[in-house]
């Protein structure tokens, strides 16, 4: 894995809707991030914070406001020959939250799964093609043989194995999964993650992985960001931004990942946090307190950051 070499470049995205109206929304505000190959970067933030509207510029679903999306060095806004527009639809993919809704129910799998293969002309013949579909079903954990299948003779795990599948067929190098096991039950989750780091090892694929739980994120990410009302307030290693979290949100949203020590439990004290800091006129940017954690912040709090990662040394 090199994480020396970035893949991703996002720099002063913006995202606003409706401009001008009374409904004016700045879902994306200024949002700078890199993603390093072969990594997962884990984007966390509550409901409407602005995650899958920064998934949904990045591979140019929507067309920014402001700022620009590099991917592998090359602003995507600039890819306007139709075989370069063709390789980067190939090179990225997304992975769904609702496996029940980003599968057409009229499709069989194979038909599903192959759609990329088709598109970008990735199979010899039939027999290849059915040699493709068959492989990535065995890679995703799913019986071959139920290729003809529809999809509502699975269940919500084995189809966000197949959202995976139809993903891993065009031999992407990037997936951005927007809260991919979040409609999951529980006790399926983890399989589903799971899967997704082994084939991140085996393929040397590189995530954006959206969720709003922090747990299961600290788990698959090597880096985290944090998102709020369309900010990003902090960046760091995963471990650091878990453990030793640097902005007020951040440790409101670690305090409120449950633990299984029911001595934990007992004692637990939820951080409130108080969003009006946010919205003063103060000018905020990213600053680097320790090595590689950044944090949002105004000249004059960042000592008091400073001070704080100093305690957690201590501690
Ligand atoms: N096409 C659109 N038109 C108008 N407003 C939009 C549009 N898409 C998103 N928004 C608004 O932008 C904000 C951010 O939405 P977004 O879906 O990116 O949040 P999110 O962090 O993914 O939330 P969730 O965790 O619920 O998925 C929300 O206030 C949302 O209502
Ligand atoms: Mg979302």
């Amino acid at each position: 894995m090199d994480t020396t070499k970035k893949i991703l470049e996002v720099k002063h995205l913006k995202q606003y809707f409706n401009v001008g109206k009374k409904d004016e929304v700045h879902a994306v505000d200024d949002v700078s991030f890199d993603i390093y190959e072969g990594e997962t970067f884990g984007l966390v933030g509550e409901s409407g914070s602005g995650k899958t509207t920064t998934g949904r510029a990045i591979i140019r679903l929507q067309d920014p406001t402001s700022g620009n999306v590099n991917f592998e060095g090359r602003d995507i806004a600039s890819i306007k020959k139709r075989s370069d527009i063709m390789e980067f639809r190939r090179e990225m993919q997304m992975i769904f939250q609702d496996p029940y809704a980003s599968l057409n129910p009229r499709m069989k799998i194979k038909d599903i799964i192959a759609e990329g293969i088709d598109i970008h002309h990735l199979a010899k013949n039939k027999q290849d093609r059915s040699e493709q579909v068959e492989e990535l079903l065995e890679t995703v954990g799913l019986n071959k043989d139920h290729s003809s299948r529809y999809p509502n003779e699975f269940s919500g795990g084995q189809r966000q194995r197949i959202g995976i599948a139809r993903a891993l067929a065009v031999q992407p190098k990037f997936i951005i999964a927007d809260e991919p096991i979040s409609a999951l039950d529980v006790s399926i989750q983890a399989q589903v993650v799971n899967l997704m780091k082994k084939l991140q090892e085996e393929k040397g694929l590189t995530y954006l992985f959206i969720a709003h739980d922090l747990s299961m994120v600290k788990y698959i990410s090597d880096r985290i960001g944090v998102m709020h009302y369309g900010k990003m307030l902090e960046i760091g290693p995963a471990e650091e931004v878990y453990n030793h979290p640097l902005h007020a949100y951040t440790a409101s949203l670690v305090s409120a990942v449950p633990e299984p020590d029911p001595e934990f439990e007992r004692n637990r004290r939820q951080v409130p946090y108080d969003a009006a800091r946010e919205f003063d006129d103060k000018e905020r940017r990213m600053v680097e307190i320790t090595p590689n954690h950044f944090v949002k912040a105004a000249d004059d709090e960042i000592e008091e950051y400073r001070q704080r990662a100093e305690a957690y040394k201590i501690k």
